[in-house]
């Protein structure tokens, strides 16, 4: 009778421990991201309509730069260079943010200047030091082309395309790129085993030195935007002056959105001035100037061992297949006429 009855009252614990280790996300200021799941099927044809606007070359004016050529998706969604090279190879003036998880932002671009990822899609295609295009063009091209023309009617149900829905599907395909079930996502849901000792001790650190007050919600980041040298002010040969330019206001002077860690591993170089070229010298600066903290080596390699933990599962993507163009399709202009005079002729 003992015996049996100890016996149910280990299941019953085992069961209450399978609930909670399942349903009981650990309470801490980061919270597990969610999969993306498309809402219809009408979701699915429009994220796939923007999946190949987004990887489309023939939306800048070389018709050799899309989306995908800063926000590479085998990548992280970057670059991973200091400033982004645009059209004619011009240098751009700021660090590329990754598109991953990037639906989760307060608001778009570093200065957050795009209320959201639709208002944002239209800057690029349209940047003279970016894609160089304009808008009407774009939409030229798009409308050229037969099979783009009933992508667009099969998704709007209309005739005719404009940027509104180009910029609308693109933003519904990043929506899909998010990446969860990071190691530390499974920590949070409960697994006990997916850290190791150090990558905790990091977290540890992270959180009780304070990074956990601006990079925290399931983004680690992305949700304010704030001042960067709060304890002692960052040195940059950079002109940018973050939210002061949005607003006007004195003093948002260099506060700019705090970024996203996750997939922090993938996005270097980091800040916005891509003035970082590692992980750890990233921490050890923000150690430094927003908390007026000088970690050790070994505090730095275990919050970097922490941060790598955030590396999600990639959007699981096929390349996709673009239409071609046609006759009427406008042609790229990659070169300026002086570009393309004849080359003098050796010896
Ligand atoms: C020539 C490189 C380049 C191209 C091409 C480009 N981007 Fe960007 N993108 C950048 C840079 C640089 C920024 C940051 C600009 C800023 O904050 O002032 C940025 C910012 C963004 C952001 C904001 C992310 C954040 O966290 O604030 C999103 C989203 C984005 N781009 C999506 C796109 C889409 C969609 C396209 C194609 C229509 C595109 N980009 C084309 C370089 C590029
Ligand atoms: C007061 C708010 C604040 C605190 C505290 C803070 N950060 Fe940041 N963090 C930011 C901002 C803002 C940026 C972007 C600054 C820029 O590029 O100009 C940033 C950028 C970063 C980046 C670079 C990400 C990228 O993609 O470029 C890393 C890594 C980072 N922080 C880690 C940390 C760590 C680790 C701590 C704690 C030691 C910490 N942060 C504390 C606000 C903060």
């Amino acid at each position: 009778m003992k015996a049996r009855q100890s016996l149910l009252i280990l299941t019953l614990a085992a069961c209450a421990g399978i609930t909670l280790a399942e349903t009981a996300v650990r309470n801490e200021p980061i919270q597990p991201l969610a999969p993306y799941v498309p809402a219809d099927a009408a979701a699915t044809a429009k994220a796939a309509l923007g999946e190949k606007l987004y990887f489309d070359p023939r939306l800048s004016k070389s018709g050799a730069i899309s989306c995908n050529t800063c926000h590479n998706l085998s990548m992280g969604g970057t670059d991973n260079l200091t400033s982004s090279i645009g059209d004619h190879w011009q240098r751009g003036p700021i660090n590329a943010p990754t598109v991953l998880n990037s639906g989760m932002n307060l608001a778009q671009f570093w200065d957050g200047r795009a209320k959201d990822l639709q208002e944002q899609a239209g800057g690029p295609i349209a940047n003279p030091k970016e894609m160089a295009f304009s808008h009407e063009l774009a939409v030229r091209v798009l409308d050229s082309i037969p099979q783009y023309r009933d992508a667009f009617k099969g998704v709007y149900g209309k005739d005719t395309i404009d940027i509104q829905m180009v910029t609308d599907a693109i933003a519904a395909f990043e929506k899909t790129l998010v990446t969860p079930d990071s190691r530390f996502d499974l920590w949070l849901k409960g697994d006990d085993t997916a850290l190791n000792d150090q990558e905790l001790k990091g977290y540890q650190l992270f959180k009780g030195s304070g990074c956990v007050a601006c990079h925290n919600g399931t983004a680690v980041g992305g949700n304010s935007f704030q001042k960067m040298g709060v304890v002692e002010a960052y040195k940059t040969d950079s002109p940018e002056l973050g939210l002061e330019g949005v607003t006007k206001d004195e003093a948002d002077r260099f506060k700019f959105k705090v970024p996203t860690l996750r997939n922090v591993e993938l996005t270097y170089p980091y800040f916005h001035d891509g003035a970082a070229k590692t992980l750890e010298d990233a921490v050890a600066i923000m150690g430094r100037i927003q908390l007026g903290r000088q970690f050790t080596p070994d505090e730095t390699a275990d919050i970097v061992a922490f941060l790598k933990t955030l590396t999600g599962t990639q959007p699981d993507l096929k390349l996709p297949i673009l239409p071609p163009s046609n006759n009427d399709t406008p042609r790229p202009e990659p070169f300026n006429a002086a570009d393309s005079e004849p080359r003098p002729q050796n010896g």
